[in-house]
């Protein structure tokens, strides 16, 4: 399979702390990573170098092939809207914008009119398990239900990879496994790959594979599925 993104011998210091102490990873079409560790070991500081939010100090992050962490931050600002959806914790929904805007503003930034971006942007209701809930405003949806807009937001641009940093680490057991099935399902039926931060192994064991980091460095890698 195709490499989609990848991270050659990424090194990231701050100050006399090496978050990143020399990581390769590469993630492949369709691909899901879920990326383990104890905390403090490194796991933000490597999913946000992939995405390039973070910039190494050393290494390469390639982006099909090219690489991206010399843009400069214009370019490289564009290339995440487009490129990346991201998934966090909590609080990315604009609490006075309705459900179905807040999935529409990556597409608005991309200077898709207002109306096709809504219209696109309701697409993604239905196989997230949202229907009915587009005009819902976040301060009137459950946790479980507003992750789900959060990744229905993430996928709205179409991106090549979806980047989450524990998506259901303020969600409770049987919420968590739902928001991760549809997120692992719905984002790999998008053809984008996943990569994703989480600190639960049951979460974990829905992409396809794990990394396991410690110190800022890989120390372990397991496939659950045959690529
Ligand atoms: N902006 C920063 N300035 C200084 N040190 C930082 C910064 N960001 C991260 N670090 C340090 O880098 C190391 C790795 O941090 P990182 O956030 O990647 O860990 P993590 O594995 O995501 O932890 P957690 O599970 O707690 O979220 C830690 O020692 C952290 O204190
Ligand atoms: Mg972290």
């Amino acid at each position: 399979m195709n490499t989609v993104l990848a991270g050659y011998g990424l090194v990231k210091k701050y100050g006399s702390t090496t978050a990143l102490a020399g990581v390769d990873v590469d993630v492949r079409e369709r691909d899901s990573l879920a990326i383990m560790g104890p905390s403090g070991s490194g796991k933000s500081t490597l999913l946000h170098t992939l995405a390039g939010i973070i910039r190494p100090d050393g290494g390469q992050v390639l982006l099909r092939g090219e690489r991206i962490d010399k843009l400069g931050e214009n370019r490289l600002s564009a290339l995440r809207r487009k490129r990346f959806g991201f998934v966090f914790q909590f609080g990315q929904l604009l609490p006075e914008l309705p459900a179905e805007e807040n999935v529409a503003l990556p597409l608005m930034l991309e200077g898709t009119p207002r109306k096709e971006a809504v219209a696109r942007a309701r697409r993604w209701f239905a196989p997230l398990g949202l229907d009915g809930l587009e005009g819902r405003r976040p301060g009137q949806l459950s946790g479980g239900q507003a992750q789900r807009v959060a990744i229905a937001r993430a996928l709205a641009v179409e991106p090549d990879v979806v980047f989450a940093d524990e998506p259901t680490g303020a969600l409770d057991q049987r919420t968590s496994d739902e928001v991760v099935r549809l997120l692992t399902s719905v984002t790999r039926a998008s053809g984008a790959a996943l990569v994703m931060v989480t600190h639960d192994a049951d979460v974990a064991a829905h992409c396809d594979r794990v990394l396991q980091v410690r110190d800022g460095r890989i120390s372990g890698h397991s496939q659950f599925t045959v690529a």
